[in-house]
């Protein structure tokens, strides 16, 4: 291969490798909501949640716990602790969550009680549908 031949070739590999990782993040933004997998809805039975109750679901691959908070209704509340990411617990008789690592603590909401989290936990979108708890 003649060395202009050469370059003509790989100009083209690098433009297409180019036009193609500019492409490929701009298909993405343009695509509608909810349209990858990992964007799949979650339905519960509200029922299988009664008040003080929780269930923990895997919502785009992480642990999401939904509670059925006593007066105040349901709530999705990401599992994962916002200081180092262990998996908080929900202590029903306290009305809190407890991180298991650094004893962090949660209210209901999510907001941070105390210990070292810096930033509550991320709430889930959660919508009650007739008999359904619609999460996601
Ligand atoms: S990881 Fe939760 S308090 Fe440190």
């Amino acid at each position: 291969m003649k060395r202009r031949s050469f370059l003509k070739a790989l100009f083209a590999v690098l433009g297409t490798a180019s036009v193609s990782s500019f492409a490929y993040p701009l298909i993405r933004y343009l695509a509608p909501p909810g349209s990858s997998d990992m964007d799949k809805k979650v339905v519960l039975v509200k029922a299988d949640i009664p008040v003080g109750g929780s269930k923990i679901i895997l919502f785009n691959d992480k642990p999401v716990i939904v509670i059925n908070r006593p007066g105040r209704g349901f709530i999705a509340l990401s599992k994962v602790c916002t200081h180092l990411g262990c998996l908080v617990e929900y202590e029903k008789d306290k009305n809190r969550l407890i991180c298991p690592c650094h004893a962090g603590t949660y209210d209901l909401e999510g907001n941070v009680l105390s210990g070292p989290p810096p930033r509550p936990l991320p709430k889930v979108t959660l919508k009650v549908e007739g008999e359904q708890l619609i999460i996601g």
